[in-house]
């Protein structure tokens, strides 16, 4: 018997510690662990609550079971009626009391903690669309951009949020936890960086095929380059100077205009983006893909290579066409 091989369950026990490594990890990719905003700090000291007394658990349970197992192979032979009685206050304590108990004390750190704070003077309007994000700053002069939120550092700033099709849900992890967004309802949210830079966010909510790609930029930026970012936006698009410019505005308001606005132009559905300062941000397609010539142009060919399930139909456009557009849309700062 002693040269038999190794127990299942012997084997399956030395793997069981890799359980909350895992967890761990999973949490740290996403930047949870990693908090720059104050909602983002509680969210972050609940968890590692959470894993301490998780882990603690966790350890306590391996120890009682590996005592079971070599108690159990040990009395196998002998009557073990008395033990499994001897078990009992183990039992009722560890898996009624104490579960109880922990249960209690993570529900009131969590409702303790998750009070509204006070909301600055600045007020976003996100609304989630399949599959991009349309933003808006109310009272800053009908100030409209798409996937990418700018935000003065240190500063809280209320979010205002609404879907006009189907749920879904706005995480960033390293400035907040998650909000949905439902059709019919509004949430809020006050979210506040403590430093300037630039915050991934994510659609957290299966919302149809190209959920994966609803991505979007939180820029936090010192309160100067802020104001300056906003009173940009809000100005009417530049008016085309060259040739070039020229053709690509009449391509674009041929071909665009039945979904995109551009502000200061007979562009003016609210199907697509606002595009009126595409030129000046990071991304396209939510997030998907860097705002270059190159990436642009390919999106525009075929949006559905790029992002399959999205609503922009590819356009057929000629080379000199396409370049003309393309050129307009370059002078969109
Ligand atoms: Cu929107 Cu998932």
């Amino acid at each position: 018997m002693s040269s038999s091989p190794e127990p299942s369950e012997a084997r399956l026990v030395r793997w069981l510690p890799l359980g909350p490594l895992i967890l761990a990890l999973g949490a740290c990719g996403e930047g949870v662990l990693d908090p720059s905003g104050h909602e983002a700090s509680r969210v972050a000291g609940i968890w590692w609550l959470m894993f301490t007394l998780g882990a603690a658990i966790y350890v306590v349970v391996l120890v009682l079971l590996a005592i079971a197992l070599r108690r159990g192979r040990r009395e196998q032979s002998s009557d073990s009626r008395s033990s499994r009685f001897a078990g009992t206050p183990l039992v009722v304590g560890g898996g009624l009391v104490l579960p109880v108990l922990v249960m209690a004390l993570l529900t009131s750190v969590t409702a303790m903690s998750t009070g509204r704070a006070d909301a600055g003077a600045t007020t976003v309007e996100i609304e989630a669309r399949q599959y991009w994000w349309r933003v808006s700053y109310p009272g800053a002069g009908g100030v409209v951009t798409a996937n990418e939120i700018h935000i003065p550092v240190g500063e809280p700033v209320e979010l205002v949020l609404t879907s006009t099709d189907v749920i879904h849900s706005l995480w960033v992890p390293e400035l907040a936890g998650k909000i949905d967004l439902v059709p019919g309802r509004t949430n809020r949210m006050t979210i506040e960086a403590d430093e300037a830079g630039e915050y991934r966010g994510r659609c957290a909510e299966f919302c149809g095929l190209a959920h994966a790609h609803m991505e979007l930029l939180v820029i936090a930026e010192p309160p100067e380059d802020f104001a300056r970012w906003l009173d940009n936006e809000a100005r009417d698009s530049v008016e085309p100077t060259s040739d070039g410019e020229l053709a690509g505005r009449e391509v674009f308001l041929g071909s665009c205009s039945y979904c995109h606005t551009v502000r200061g132009t007979n562009a003016t559905s609210d199907f697509g983006p606002d595009l009126t300062h595409l030129a000046s941000r990071r991304t396209i397609a939510a997030g998907l893909l860097p705002n270059t010539v190159g990436d642009l142009a390919g999106w525009i060919l075929d949006p559905q290579r790029h992002k399959p399930g999205n609503a922009m139909p590819a356009m057929q456009l000629e080379p000199d066409a396409l370049q003309d557009l393309l050129t307009y849309l370059e002078t969109l700062e």
